[in-house]
């Protein structure tokens, strides 16, 4: 298993707000919460123009921020740059990515194909759609909670088989879901990520998950929208949570905005 911060959350989603434009204190705050919950909204409760310099300081001071970035017409090759752009863009067709598109998006895990992953990942908006565009996130106890019910074949098999996601010359094997520590399951999942190289029964165990999680988990209990103005973040743990987005209204480029990157947590 990739290393990965163990910590046993007490709560599933957390929000405050910002009471101070001093990246320090904002963090110092934020890290507090981020170890009693798996997700944490921070809207502000002033007007701050440079949000750039404001989301620097602040993932400066919440962990070891990581180069995530990643060039669309590059097939995913990493840019080494902090913040990577999630927007809508009206030339780019709707199923050729994601991060482009105004399509509702699978449920995933961002860091499946990383070796050495973010813990916590960042988002903050820059322009909200005028409808639709939340994230969603699942808490992973929860999700093999239900599973144990409804599908304890499925998570036998996702909680005992290795599996192999891929991108851009990046790998990692991990179980989808690995229950190594009681608990506090950590997820790994991509669909779209999956291995070239994988067996034919992986390759069906990945399209079983996603199907499962289709049918019984997206628009059900298990799944809270968060939603974001601009000037307002949010903060998970990768291997905590399951996420995705709404489908969202957008009609020109950039009508949708959120810059993206991630940290690795520093005790
Ligand atoms: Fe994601």
């Amino acid at each position: 298993m990739a290393k990965i911060k163990s910590i046993a959350h007490k709560g599933f989603i957390d929000e405050f707000e910002a009471r101070s434009t001093d990246p320090k204190i904002v963090a110092k705050e934020l890290r507090e919460r981020l170890l009693e919950n798996k997700v944490v909204k921070l809207t502000l409760g002033m007007h701050i123009s440079d949000l750039r310099a404001f989301f620097d300081g602040v993932t400066d001071e919440l962990g070891e921020p990581l180069n995530i970035a990643e060039d669309f017409s590059n097939a995913g090759e990493q840019t080494g740059e902090r913040w990577m752009e999630i927007r809508y863009d009206e030339d780019i067709p709707d199923l050729a990515a994601f991060r482009h598109s105004k399509n509702a998006q699978p449920l995933h895990t961002d860091e499946s194909y990383i070796d050495d992953p973010c813990d916590v990942m960042v988002f903050y908006c820059k322009n909200k759609a005028p409808a639709g565009g939340q994230t969603c996130f699942v808490d992973g106890s929860a999700l093999v909670e239900r599973m144990k019910v409804i599908a304890p074949e499925l998570l036998d098999k996702l909680s005992t088989t290795d599996v192999c996601y891929e991108k851009a010359g990046n790998k990692r094997v991990e179980k989808i879901i690995d229950l190594s520590i009681p608990g506090n399951p950590l997820l790994n999942f991509n669909y779209t990520c999956i291995s070239k190289n994988e067996t034919p029964e992986n390759k069906k165990l990945n399209q079983d998950f996603l199907e499962f999680l289709v049918s019984h988990v997206r628009g059900s209990f298990l799944e809270i929208p968060v939603g974001l103005k601009p000037g307002e973040s949010v903060y998970w743990w990768d291997h905590y949570v399951l996420h995705g987005r709404n489908p969202f209204e957008a009609y020109k480029t950039d009508d949708r905005f959120i810059w993206k990157t991630g940290v690795k947590w520093v005790d």
